[in-house]
């Protein structure tokens, strides 16, 4: 089945089209990544896609549309969004955050944030204190944690890599990695292309509006224009 089939979708800002005809796909099941360069349209395609902007063209999730559904009726029909730059309750505390996010939901409180705590033992650690105090990847954790806790069949991230440090970046990859592999469907948007694609079954490339690609992520990490364009030096090249 298709947890998300995207066709031929518009977003545009007054005379900006951010977005152009862009058609893709989630399989139950699979790590799809969106790689590309600032500007290219990856995150008004991903608010698109939750419902945040307007848009153009149409959205299945699980072979329902769900184009004509507001931003908070795409979420009850299973599908969370990781924002750039996290948007959690910076004056709420790290508890008070997850139980915001699971208003409404119809999942077992305590077992979700016992899950949460138990991925993330440093949120537990921290969990009186307030957000806008956790260091950059805590932030990062504590976003996640909220997506997650209604048990999303989709979960989006929109460059969840931004701002953290190699080793948080890391560790977060490996995160988003096992969650899919228990079940969660995902779409991930990365300027971190090398990264991305190491963890994806399926990548797609943005540039200026326009969606490419679909293949198999590690043919794509074998391209010689992607590795030119994208990737910078390999780990191992002279400077
Ligand atoms: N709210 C907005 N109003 C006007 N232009 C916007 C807005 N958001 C994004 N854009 C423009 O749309 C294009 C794509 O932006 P964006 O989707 O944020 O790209 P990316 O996430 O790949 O960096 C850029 O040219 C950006 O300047
Ligand atoms: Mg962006």
């Amino acid at each position: 089945m298709k947890m998300l089939e995207v066709r031929d979708l518009n977003v545009r800002y007054g005379v900006v089209r951010a977005v152009l005809d862009a058609s893709l796909h989630v399989d139950e099941g699979e790590l799809v990544v969106v790689v590309g360069a600032n500007g290219a349209g990856k995150s008004s395609l991903l608010r698109a896609v939750a419902g945040l902007n307007k848009h153009r063209g149409d959205i299945e999730l699980a072979g329902s549309p769900v184009a004509h559904l507001r931003a908070e009726q795409r979420v009850k029909r299973g599908l969370s969004l990781v924002p750039e730059g996290r948007h959690i309750f910076g004056r709420m505390s790290v508890l008070e955050n997850l139980q915001v996010a699971h208003w409404g939901a119809t999942t077992d409180l305590g077992s979700e944030i016992s899950d949460a705590f138990a991925r993330f033992p440093r949120l537990e650690e921290r969990k009186h204190q307030t957000a806008a105090t956790l260091s950059g990847g805590e932030q990062q954790m504590l976003a996640l944690s909220r997506a997650l806790i209604r048990k999303p069949r989709l979960l989006m991230l929109d460059e969840p890599s931004m701002g953290l440090a190699p080793k948080i970046v890391a560790q977060m990859f490996e995160i988003i990695s096992e969650i899919n592999a228990a079940g969660t469907s995902v779409l991930l948007i990365e300027q971190n292309a090398r990264m991305a694609l190491s963890i994806a079954h399926r990548g797609y490339l943005m540039e200026t509006g326009t969606l490419s690609g679909g293949g198999d992520a590690r043919v794509m990490l074998d391209d010689e224009r992607l590795h030119e364009a994208y990737f910078g030096k390999s780990p191992g090249a002279a400077s």
